[in-house]
């Protein structure tokens, strides 16, 4: 890979890259829509990822290309920038922007992106892109930023430059990540530990719905600020700080206090998620899939019917999953909206599993899936 790129960045540039990284996407196994309420989710980084080469140039401007994409751009050395439209660069860009706040970046850069999470589809392609800018400038400029710092960081440029207002999960797990272990991170504190993540027999599918995931964001802001009301209307008794700090049945003596039944529906997600990933882990630590993949039914159910961040598609899935007697368990992973889901299959059933879900997908939806055995990997690092 370091050499192809090489090539196309010489293709690009007309020189040699001077340094390359890489940052990997992530899955989330269980703990949808917990982070920005401050409870444990538990997340794992994957193979698949974003690889930038990158080059310091005399010119005074940044240079931003993808393999991926045709659109280019090419920005003078500001102090500060604004999100410039919609364009792809916008979350390397919002990097620097955050860079300058700390640092004078001495030079213009030729930059050149390569990514194979499939764009949008909730495997976390913008974290990636975000964590690989902001860990190769630090490394190349030697900047004292620890890993912790640029994992808020990036999770700044989504809020404030792009302006979705996720949580930490994505940044978190794509920066900290380790082959073969999925992080328990508790999002309030941001205390994590990194578990085996042994599926004995098994293997961790991914199937990408391919549904364009339009409005994801207006939606997910949605969600956000549903929660925000659900803690104002506990707060009228309680005094929390995040719906998380209830469990289940503390939440049951006091939520008759949401009278939004929107709001409710939300909150009741959120609060039974968060005890379902404590269990998850458990389960899994034990090696018990059987225990793991019921409690991934459940977070899908919830997520389909209580949070209402599913779809048709992704319900397809799920629902072809629970049909087939190989699978542990499956659910959608990230924000929802389209975008993929994971499952839990016997190893040695991936073809058949592969011929019969996209048969049994397109024959409900119309297109076919990606279907895909995916890997845990390691986190950010230099290439
Ligand atoms: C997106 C966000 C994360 C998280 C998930 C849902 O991936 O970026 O912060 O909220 O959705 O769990």
């Amino acid at each position: 890979m370091k050499d192809d790129l090489a090539i196309k960045f010489f293709d690009a540039y007309k020189k040699q890259p001077a340094a390359t990284f890489f940052t990997p996407g992530r899955v989330n196994l269980i703990g949808e829509h917990i982070d920005y309420n401050g409870g444990l989710v538990f997340p794992c980084a994957i193979t698949l990822g974003t690889w930038l080469c990158m080059s310091p140039n005399d010119d005074n401007v940044i240079r931003f290309k993808s393999v991926n994409f045709e659109q280019e751009a090419e920005i003078p050395l500001q102090t500060s920038y604004v999100k410039d439209g919609k364009g792809w660069y916008n979350y390397p860009l919002g990097v620097f922007n955050e860079i300058l706040k700390d640092f004078k970046i001495p030079s213009g850069f030729d930059l050149l992106y390569y990514g194979n999470i499939p764009i949008g589809s909730g495997l976390s392609s913008s974290a990636s892109i975000e964590i690989v800018t902001a860990y190769a400038l630090t490394e190349f400029l030697g900047l004292n930023y620890d890993l912790l710092s640029l994992v808020k960081m990036a999770k700044r440029v989504e809020n404030d430059f792009i302006g979705l207002n996720s949580g930490i999960m994505d940044q978190f797990a794509v920066a900290f990540g380790e082959k073969d272990k999925a992080i328990v991170l508790n999002c309030d504190t941001l205390d994590y530990q990194l578990v085996d993540c042994e599926l004995g027999d098994h293997v961790l599918m991914i199937i990408n719905s391919n549904k364009p995931r339009g409005l994801a964001e207006s939606k997910y802001n949605e969600r956000v600020e549903e929660c925000a009301a659900a803690l104002k209307f506990l707060n009228q008794e309680l005094s929390l700080n995040n719906l998380c700090e209830l469990t289940a049945d503390q939440f049951a003596s006091y939520s008759h206090l949401i009278t939004d039944a929107t709001v409710l529906k939300r909150a009741t997600h959120v609060v039974e998620e968060n005890d379902r990933v404590s269990l998850a882990a458990k389960a899994l630590g034990e090696g018990n899939l059987a225990e793991f993949g019921g409690l991934m039914y459940a977070s899908h159910q919830s997520l389909k019917e209580l949070y209402e961040v599913s779809g048709k598609e992704l319900d397809t899935v799920v629902e072809f999953c629970a049909s087939y007697p190989e699978v542990a368990g499956a659910r959608m992973t990230g924000a929802g909206f389209g975008g993929c889901a994971i499952a839990i299959l016997k190893k040695g059933a991936e073809d058949d599993f592969s011929k019969k879900i996209t048969a049994y997908y397109e024959e409900k939806i119309g297109y076919a899936p990606g279907v895909y055995v995916s890997e845990i990997g390691n986190g950010a690092s230099a290439i």
